[in-house]
């Protein structure tokens, strides 16, 4: 290669690297984020804390958006559905994951239990009813969630046997918001 080859080549990787797009993702935020630091807040569910680790609204994910979600000894989520695909990792705790996998009939159903533990993974057929809970009276159950197609549509169930027709529907459920504008930015 010619000297000022070279030059051409090493002053391109410099533009590159000094791009400053590269040091921030949507609305401004860093593009790598320290999760201890991101806010966490329980959207209303006693027990539960969630952290939008990659969101819709905040980082412009339109294919996917990734949870943190931990749940307090004997809490659950609601009997739900959604036609989005949903992947679980079990990073700490235990409890169960109950299932309605029959979404042809009218309601739910009774549905079948399965045993999580950590390391575990699983994911939910689209529109199966499901509800995940811990069940163990000591530990925290803390789950990484992917979800498809934000935001989510959810219908929710107050038990196995409401009919589906009478399940509330939530749309669109966003699971993060921009930050309120600090005062003093006007
Ligand atoms: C991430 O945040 C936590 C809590 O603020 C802090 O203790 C930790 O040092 C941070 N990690 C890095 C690499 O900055
Ligand atoms: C989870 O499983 C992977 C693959 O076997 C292994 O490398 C990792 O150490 C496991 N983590 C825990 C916390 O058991």
């Amino acid at each position: 290669m010619l000297p000022f080859q070279l030059v051409l080549c090493f002053s391109s990787f410099l533009a590159i690297a000094a791009a400053p797009a590269s040091q921030f993702s949507t609305n401004g935020l860093p593009l790598v984020r320290n999760i201890s630091e991101l806010p966490q807040d329980n959207y209303g569910r006693a027990g539960l804390s969630h952290i939008t680790v990659a969101g819709s609204v905040l980082h412009g994910m339109n294919e996917v958006e990734v949870w943190l979600q931990t749940f307090a000894p004997g809490s659950s989520t609601p009997i739900h559905r959604h036609s989005c695909e949903e992947v679980f990792v079990v990073l700490k705790g235990s409890g169960k994951l109950y299932i309605a996998s029959n979404s042809h009939q009218k309601h739910p159903g009774h549905p079948q239990e399965h045993l999580i533990f950590p390391n575990s993974t699983f994911h939910i057929p689209v529109n199966d009813a499901h509800q995940v809970s811990n069940t163990n009276e000591h530990e925290d159950l803390q789950v990484l969630v992917i979800i498809s197609r934000p935001p989510v549509k959810v219908f929710i169930y107050e038990d196995w046997f409401m009919p589906h027709t009478a399940a509330r529907l939530k749309f669109p459920y966003y699971w993060d918001e921009l930050p309120a504008p600090a005062k003093d930015e006007l």
